[in-house]
C-alpha cells in the first residue's frame, strides 16, 4: 500500500520533521458526523495532508449516526482511497448524540493520544501540530483549543450564536470556576488514558459533554494547556445545536454545580 511505502522510506525533509515527533506516538482523530457529506472529503484530505507533512502517525475514526444525506457512503469511499489503517468507520444506526459518539469512537482508538474535532471544517487541522507541540512543551494531559484567548476567535456566527456560546462559557466560569478559557469548544487533544478516565466520570450525552469534561479534568487534577484557534462557521450544511441542546446544557451545568 502506498502509505506504507511512504512510511518505510520517507524523503529527507520528512525524516527531519520526524525527529521532533517521536515515532512511537500515534494520534487517533475522532470525527463525529451527522449530515456532513460535502465536508467529509475536505476535512479528511486536510487531516491527511497535515499529518503526512509533519510525519505524524495517525488514524481517523469516523462515527456517523445514520446520516440521511449518505455521509456513510462518502466515508466508505474515503476508506478505500486512504486505506483502512488510516480511515476507520464506526457507524451507529441513528442519531444518538455527540457525547456518546465520542465514547463509541474511543473504543476503537489505537493511538496513545486522541484528538476530538468537528467534521464541518470549523476546526482547521493546521492547528493540530500546534496542539502536539504544546502538549510536549508542558507535558499536558489535555490541550484545548480556545476561541477566547490570545489570537483565538469566532468567524461567521450571528449575534445570537455568539451570545449562546459566550453565555454558556460565562455561566460555567461563574458557577464552577474550571480555569480554562473555552469550556464548550470541542477541538482538543487528550492523552488516551486521561480521556478514558474522564469518559467514565462524565454523565452527559450531548453538547454539554465538552464542558463536563473540563470540569471533571480539574477535579481530577489533570493539567490543561491551551492553544488559540480561529473557529470558522461551516460553509456546507447546518449546525445540529438546537434548543434542546441548550436546555440540556443548562441542566448539566446546574447538576454539576449541585454535585461537585
Ligand atoms: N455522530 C454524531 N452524532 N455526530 C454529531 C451529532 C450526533 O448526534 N451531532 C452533531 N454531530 C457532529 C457534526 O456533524 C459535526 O461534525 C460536529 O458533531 C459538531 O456539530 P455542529 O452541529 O457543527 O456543532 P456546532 O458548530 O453548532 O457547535 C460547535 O460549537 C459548539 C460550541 O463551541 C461544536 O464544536 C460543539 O461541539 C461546540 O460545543
Ligand atoms: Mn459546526
Amino acid at each position: 500500500m502506498a502509505s506504507l511505502e511512504v512510511r518505510r522510506s520517507p524523503p529527507r525533509s520528512r525524516r527531519q520533521l520526524e525527529v521532533r515527533s517521536p515515532r512511537r506516538d500515534k494520534y487517533s482523530v475522532l470525527l463525529p458526523t451527522y449530515n456532513e457529506r460535502e465536508n467529509l472529503p475536505l476535512i479528511v484530505w486536510l487531516l491527511v495532508k497535515s499529518f503526512s507533512e509533519s510525519g505524524i502517525n495517525y488514524e481517523i475514526i469516523i462515527i456517523d449516526d445514520g446520516s440521511p444525506d449518505g455521509t456513510r457512503d462518502v466515508a466508505e469511499q474515503l476508506e478505500k482511497i486512504y486505506g483502512s489503517d488510516r480511515i476507520l468507520l464506526k457507524p451507529r444506526e441513528k442519531k444518538l448524540g455527540l457525547g456518546t459518539a465520542y465514547i463509541h469512537g474511543m473504543k476503537h482508538a489505537t493511538g496513545n493520544y486522541v484528538i476530538i474535532m468537528d467534521a464541518d471544517l470549523s476546526h482547521h487541522p493546521k492547528f493540530i501540530p500546534e496542539f502536539i507541540r504544546k502538549q510536549k512543551e508542558g507535558n499536558f494531559d489535555i490541550v484545548s483549543g480556545t476561541r477566547y484567548k490570545g489570537n483565538g476567535g469566532v468567524y461567521g456566527w450571528d449575534l445570537k450564536r455568539k451570545i449562546i456560546s459566550r453565555g454558556a462559557n460565562f455561566l460555567t466560569q461563574i458557577l464552577l470556576r474550571p480555569g480554562a478559557s473555552d469550556l464548550t469548544g470541542s477541538f482538543r487533544l487528550y492523552r488516551k488514558e486521561v480521556l478514558e478516565k474522564l469518559m467514565e466520570k462524565c454523565v452527559s450525552k450531548g453538547y454539554v459533554f465538552q464542558m463536563e469534561m473540563i470540569v471533571r479534568a480539574r477535579q481530577l487534577n489533570y493539567t490543561i494547556g491551551e492553544v488559540p484557534i480561529s473557529f470558522v462557521d461551516r460553509v456546507y450544511g447546518e449546525s445540529k445545536l438546537g434548543g434542546n441542546e441548550i436546555v440540556s446544557f443548562l441542566k448539566g451545568l446546574l447538576t454539576l454545580f449541585a454535585t461537585t
